[in-house]
């Protein structure tokens, strides 16, 4: 059992007044979490506070050579008046191994579930409670040794933060349009690409504005060596129905590991679907599209939920998916992982907490 001290704002701040129109990640709530790490000494100082700016030397390392990582999930507010979260204990693992990637220290998976347990306590009428709303909760990692020599740093800071939030595009649950890559990258097996960290953001910002500038709303990446394979969009996982199958690329090394992409397979296999987890290529999806066996696509992720794919484009081809509309197994899909984490759903999988 973790005690953490808790020092309560003097000056909370104003609650977003209409929640039916919270964005994604703009507003902040009055507390977060925040432990130090010293080598020696291990992680330390586990503490909420109020929040606050934070003050670093500009020569605090992650500010060169971009050793952090930070992680994704939510709190939902039940119509039962329970706060539940949807399987902290996968963030707090896939924490551990991107850690390990960028030589970071692991954390025990106990404290970073209880740390964000903890704070969206003290921040929990926060929690917003319109359709399609609830509180983001981001966890961080950042290196601050004064230095500028490249090796891991000796210290660090974990913080969590949290967002009371909307959908994360624009649109809701509308189905969104796609641009599939075939000039950028964004990982290469051997790269960080299954790790959460600011860099595979970063690298994709410049294909992320191309599609933008072509009028699609993210990017759809292929593999970094053959550009040929299917991979992922640029926050989240990807999934096709083709020709009654479910199918979505393999955990390759390249793809992050989505705890939203592992739910929604164990749920598809439990309605009875065939689920294949393997390498899907462009021209398999043109070939399925021109056949009539491209049934739905959808994208997966915490921000993202389940989010329907309507048009894919690639090259000088566009793919229109299920007529632009939202497929069947996206809506139940869903209608039932967002069932389940505001405790609407049985919870048969046991995958919620709560507070
Ligand atoms: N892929 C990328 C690149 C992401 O940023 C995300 C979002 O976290 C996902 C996939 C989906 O992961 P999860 O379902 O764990 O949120
Ligand atoms: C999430 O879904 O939690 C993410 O981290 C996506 C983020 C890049 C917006």
């Amino acid at each position: 059992m973790y005690n953490f001290p808790v020092t309560k704002t003097t000056n909370p701040k104003a609650r977003p007044q209409d929640e039916s129109k919270l964005a994604f990640g703009k507003v902040f709530t009055d507390h977060m979490f925040i432990m130090n790490y010293t080598e020696g000494k291990g992680w330390h100082d586990a503490r909420i506070e109020p929040y606050r700016k934070l003050e670093l030397d500009p020569s605090a390392m992650v500010f060169h050579y971009g050793q952090e990582m930070f992680e994704g999930l939510k709190a939902y507010k039940g119509k039962d008046g329970k706060t539940r979260l949807f399987r902290p204990e996968m963030n707090a693992k896939r924490t551990n191994d991107t850690n390990k990637r960028l030589c970071i220290p692991e954390l025990p998976v106990e404290l970073f579930v209880e740390a964000c347990k903890a704070v969206v306590k003290v921040d929990e009428d926060w929690i917003p409670t319109a359709p399609g709303t609830s509180l983001y909760i981001r966890p961080f990692i950042i290196a601050t040794d004064e230095f500028l020599g490249v090796a891991p740093s000796s210290t660090y800071l974990f913080i969590i933060i949290l967002s009371p939030s909307g959908a994360y595009y624009a649109s809701g649950l509308a189905p969104v349009g796609i641009w599939i890559e075939d000039d950028y990258v964004r990982a290469v097996k051997g790269g960080m690409g299954f790790a959460k960290t600011g860099g595979n953001y970063a690298a994709s910002l410049a294909a992320q504005v191309k599609a933008h500038d072509e009028g699609y709303s993210q990017v759809l990446w292929l593999d970094g060596v053959e550009r040929k394979y299917i991979e992922e969009v640029g926050a989240m996982n990807i999934f096709f129905k083709i020709d009654g199958k479910i199918v979505t690329p393999m955990l390759n090394g390249s793809i992050l590991p989505g705890i939203t992409r592992n739910s929604v397979i164990e749920v598809c296999k439990s309605w009875g679907y065939e689920v294949e987890e393997r390498r899907i290529s462009v021209e398999e999806l043109l070939d399925a599209q021109k056949s009539g066996k491209l049934e739905e696509c959808f994208g997966t992720g915490t921000a993202a939920v389940i989010s329907p794919v309507g048009k894919l484009r690639y090259k000088d081809d566009v793919m229109l998916i299920n007529n632009n509309t939202i497929g069947e197994v996206s809506q139940k899909l869903y209608d039932t992982i967002t069932g389940i984490q505001w405790g609407e759903c049985e919870d048969k999988f046991n995958w919620t907490i709560t507070l």
